[in-house]
C-alpha cells in the first residue's frame, strides 16, 4: 500500500480517512486531475496544473494553495511511492459540513486527497507492441458540463460499464445529433484519408490533455493534416483509423466498434506516427 496525502500530511494511504459528511462523498462535489509520471517524470504537469485551477473556478471553490505547494506534493509522492510508472491523482472537495445542505456552506476548508497508483509502461510505438482496444457505442446520457473534470462520475462509471458488459474497453459516446463526443473515460480520434479529426472543445467533452498535447505536437510537425471539427457516428463507421487518448494510457487504437472493424481491422500507420511523435515529445509540456 502506497503513502497517499490527505488535508497537509502524508501517510499510509489505509490511514487516510475523510467524514462522511465530506461534499465530495455525498454530492460528487469536486474535481479531480491524474498526472501520469514515468521514472520520476511527470507528463503534461503544466496544462494539468491549468485546467484544475479553471475547474476550481468553474465551481467556485477556494483554494489558496501557492503555486509551488502542488508540484511539491507531486514530487513527494512520487518520491515516497517508488518512482516507477505512477498515475498521481489529485481530488479537491469542497469540504466537509455539519449539515448536508446543497447550497455552498460558507468557511469550509476544501479537503485535498491525493495518492500514486501505479498504470502500465507507456506504450511503444509499435505495430506489434499495440494493444488494440475493440469499443462499445451509445447515446451521450451524462451531464451538460462535461468540460469539467468533476468527481461526479456516475454518468460515466455507467456508460464505462456498459461496454465491458459486451467485453469492450470503451464505449464512444454521442450525442442527439449523432455526433461523437468522446468516451466515457477518454477523447477520441478518427482519421479518414490521411487527416486526423477531432470533435472540438465545448461543454460536451472533457479538455483532455493528452488530446491538447497530441494536436499541438501534430500541429507543430506539420505533416499530418488535422482537423477540429463534428464528427458524425456514419463518419466514425466509415474511419481508417479510430483513437482514444487518455493521460495514463497515451494513444490507444481501436480496431473494432461494435464488433464491426475499423478501416482493415488492423492497427494503422497514422496512428503509428502519431504515437511516435507523443512518445519523444511528451516530456515538454
Ligand atoms: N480520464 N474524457 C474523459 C471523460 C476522461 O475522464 C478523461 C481522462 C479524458 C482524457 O483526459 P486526459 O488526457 O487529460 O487524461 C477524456 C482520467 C485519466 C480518469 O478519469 O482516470
Amino acid at each position: 500500500m502506497g503513502i497517499a496525502f490527505l488535508n497537509g500530511s502524508f501517510l499510509p494511504i489505509e490511514q487516510a480517512k475523510i467524514s462522511p459528511m465530506d461534499r465530495g462523498f455525498l454530492f460528487g462535489d469536486g474535481i479531480y486531475e491524474v498526472v501520469p509520471s514515468y521514472q520520476g517524470k511527470m507528463v503534461g504537469f503544466k496544462p494539468h496544473m491549468e485546467r484544475m485551477k479553471h475547474g476550481l473556478s468553474a465551481i467556485g471553490i477556494p483554494l489558496d494553495w501557492s503555486q509551488q505547494q502542488w508540484p511539491d506534493l507531486c514530487h513527494r509522492l512520487i518520491e515516497e511511492n517508488g518512482s516507477g510508472n505512477l498515475g498521481l491523482y489529485l481530488h479537491i472537495s469542497r469540504g466537509t459540513d455539519s449539515s448536508r445542505s446543497h447550497g455552498f456552506p460558507k468557511a469550509v476548508d476544501p479537503t485535498v486527497f491525493a495518492y500514486a497508483f501505479e498504470i502500465a509502461p507507456p506504450p511503444i510505438a509499435d505495430k506489434a507492441m499495440a494493444k488494440p482496444y475493440s469499443v462499445s457505442t451509445a447515446r451521450d446520457m451524462r451531464w451538460e458540463r462535461r468540460h469539467i473534470k468533476s468527481t461526479a462520475l456516475l454518468g460515466n462509471v455507467l456508460h464505462f460499464q456498459y461496454g465491458l458488459e459486451r467485453g469492450h474497453g470503451e464505449t464512444l459516446l454521442y450525442n442527439a445529433d449523432n455526433e461523437l463526443t468522446e468516451a466515457s473515460a477518454c477523447n477520441v480520434f478518427v482519421v479518414k484519408n490521411g487527416t486526423v479529426l477531432t470533435p472540438p472543445l465545448d461543454h460536451q467533452k472533457l479538455p483532455g490533455i493528452t488530446r491538447f498535447m497530441l494536436l499541438d505536437m501534430l500541429r507543430k510537425d506539420g505533416r499530418i493534416p488535422v482537423e477540429e471539427r463534428a464528427i458524425t457516428m456514419d463518419e466514425v463507421a466509415g474511419a481508417d483509423e479510430v483513437w482514444i487518448t487518455s493521460s495514463s494510457k497515451e494513444i490507444v487504437p481501436v480496431t473494432e466498434v461494435d464488433g464491426v472493424p475499423v478501416g482493415n481491422g488492423q492497427v494503422g500507420d497514422i496512428w503509428l506516427a502519431a504515437q511516435t511523435l507523443y512518445s519523444a515529445n511528451k516530456f515538454n509540456y
